[in-house]
C-alpha cells in the first residue's frame, strides 16, 4: 500500500503553497466547508486499523465517506466494502497523492469532487463514514443525507475510552 512516510513529507509543501492560499480560503466559502483542512489519515497503519474496526459493518456494503482528504482510508475501505465514494470538496489533498491512486484505486472506489451536499439525490449507501475533529455536526448532517447510519469514527474511539483523549478536544470536536 502507500509509503506513509514519504506522503507525510510532503504535507509541509501542501499547507504552504495550497491548502491555506486565498484561493483555497475562497474556495471553501464558496462550497461552505467549515472543517479545518487537517488531515488524521496519513498512512496505511492508521487507514487499516480504522478500516478493521469498521469492517463488520461496511463488508459488502456501499459506504460513502465525507470529506474524506487525500482518499486513504477509502482506498482501505474498498477492499472490503463493496462500493466505496469518496466525497472529498477539495482536490488538493488528492491530486498530490495521483501517483498512490494511478497505482492503487480499484474500480469500486469513486472520487466525489465537490461538496456533498451537490451529489445528495446522485449516490446512496448502506452507511456514511466521517473522519474529522471538526465540524462533525455538519459533516453527520450531510451524511444522514446519504445513508440511514453514519458512524463518526472518532467520536466513537472517545465514547470508546474517554480517559485517553483531552476532555476539552473531547468537547472542542462537537462545536467546532
Ligand atoms: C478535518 S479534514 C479530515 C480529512 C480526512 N478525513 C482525514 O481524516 O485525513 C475534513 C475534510 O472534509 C472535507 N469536507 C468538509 N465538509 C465537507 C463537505 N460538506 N463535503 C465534502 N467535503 C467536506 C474538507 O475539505 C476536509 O478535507
Amino acid at each position: 500500500m502507500a509509503d506513509g512516510p514519504k506522503l507525510q513529507r510532503q504535507f509541509p509543501e501542501i499547507d504552504n503553497n495550497m491548502i491555506r492560499s486565498d484561493a483555497a480560503m475562497a474556495f471553501s466559502e464558496r462550497h461552505n466547508i467549515r472543517s479545518a483542512p487537517v488531515l488524521t489519515v496519513v498512512d496505511d497503519e492508521t487507514a487499516a486499523l480504522i478500516t478493521e474496526r469498521l469492517a463488520p459493518r461496511i463488508e459488502g456494503r456501499t459506504v460513502v465517506e465525507i470529506g474524506g482528504g487525500i482518499g486513504l482510508l477509502s482506498l482501505h475501505m474498498a477492499s472490503v466494502a463493496r462500493r466505496v465514494y469518496c466525497i472529498e470538496a477539495n482536490p488538493v489533498w488528492s491530486f498530490n497523492f495521483v501517483q498512490l491512486f494511478l497505482e492503487k484505486k480499484p474500480k469500486n472506489l469513486s472520487f466525489l469532487f465537490g461538496a456533498a451536499d451537490e451529489f445528495v439525490g446522485c449516490i446512496r449507501a448502506d452507511v456514511a463514514i466521517i473522519c474529522t475533529h471538526s465540524d462533525v455536526r455538519g459533516m453527520t448532517l450531510v451524511g444522514q443525507q446519504f445513508a440511514p447510519i453514519v458512524v463518526d469514527v472518532y467520536g466513537e474511539l472517545v465514547d470508546a475510552n474517554p480517559d485517553a483523549f483531552d476532555a476539552f478536544a473531547r468537547q472542542a470536536r462537537l462545536i467546532v
